[in-house]
């Protein structure tokens, strides 16, 4: 079965899988550019760091589809200090996309991914407002994994172009898997002992500096991926609206949770589109453990 047959087996609302449609049509257009856009632009983004030519490229390919598609009000990017707001546009939809994620790992030919958020309307709502959010995931395979909240389903490309089932209704497994961002040294004291006590009960280190290959990887075989607040960054590093709540609102669909350490990420309401969020995120369990060391 493949995406299209796939969104219309499960009722989805026209719109959209439009919406769909036309990120995984992008898919291919921004892998191409794997071959040609190498390196570091000359550039920096908002949050001060050197963009690199396939982070701008991304970004472009997937504006002017929406822009000329029609199909959203508001676009929100990672690497745009302002939202975009398209005049005339067909639906009401605000979009967040963190167009290539993981990407100090381009030049060494790690996964990175694409991971986009869905909204009603403006983006700065709680993520628990969200009708859907999907990511790509450049690996070996190029896979599409969305959820319109009825399921969390995964697809890869095939040699034609098209993106074929691999795996319908995917639920988070107990595993023993975790991915600590930040430094040791840098821990606040909570969040030491909760790492202690994982490494304790057997849990493996994965880490590899793409969030969204990290979460992928905890989503199929279970375990958290966390990115804390730290001494010197009390907010933590990655972002809530970019990589927080499509990540958090994916991982929620497939029976986990994600956390700002305090409670559920997805009813946080952000201030501004570039706030930084601490992130805990994959099995309930440990979810509900580190909200008990931040408690104490
Ligand atoms: P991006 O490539 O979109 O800037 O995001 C990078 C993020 C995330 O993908 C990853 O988990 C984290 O930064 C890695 O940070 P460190 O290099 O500090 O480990
Ligand atoms: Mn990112
Ligand atoms: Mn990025």
């Amino acid at each position: 079965m493949n995406l299209a047959e796939h969104l219309k087996k499960k009722s989805t609302e026209e719109k959209i899988t439009e919406l769909i449609m036309l990120f995984s049509e992008q898919a291919s257009v921004i892998r191409d550019e794997f071959v040609t856009s190498r390196g570091a632009a000359d550039t920096k983004n908002v949050y001060g760091e050197t963009q690199m030519a396939l982070d701008k490229k991304a970004d472009e390919i997937l504006i002017d589809a929406l822009k000329k598609s029609g199909l959203v009000r508001w676009i929100a990017t990672e690497e745009q200090p302002d939202i975009i707001e398209v005049e005339g546009a067909k639906n009401q939809f605000g979009i967040t996309i963190d167009p290539l994620d993981g990407s100090s790992l381009i030049d060494v030919n790690l996964a990175v991914g694409t991971i986009v958020g869905i909204y009603p309307g403006h983006v700065l709502e709680p993520g628990n407002t969200m009708p859907g959010a999907l990511y790509i995931l450049y690996g070996p395979l190029t896979t599409l994994t969305y959820t319109t909240g009825n399921g969390v389903h995964e697809f890869y490309l095939d040699k034609d172009g098209v993106f074929k089932l691999m795996e319908e209704d995917l639920t988070i497994p107990d595993g023993k898997l975790y991915a600590p961002g930040a430094l040791r040294r840098d821990y606040m004291p909570y969040h030491k002992k909760f790492i202690e006590q994982l490494e304790s009960e057997g849990y493996k280190l994965r880490f590899s500096g793409s969030f969204v290959a990290d979460v992928h990887q905890i989503l199929h075989k279970g375990g958290l991926f966390t990115y804390p607040a730290f001494k010197g960054k009390e907010t933590g590093k990655l972002r809530h609206l970019f990589e927080g709540t499509p990540m958090g609102k994916m991982v929620f669909e497939a029976g986990g949770a994600v956390s700002n350490g305090k409670g559920n990420l997805l009813d946080v309401k952000p201030a501004s589109v570039d706030e930084r969020t601490p992130i805990y995120i994959g099995g309930k369990k440990e979810i509900a453990l580190i909200e008990s060391y931040v408690k104490r």
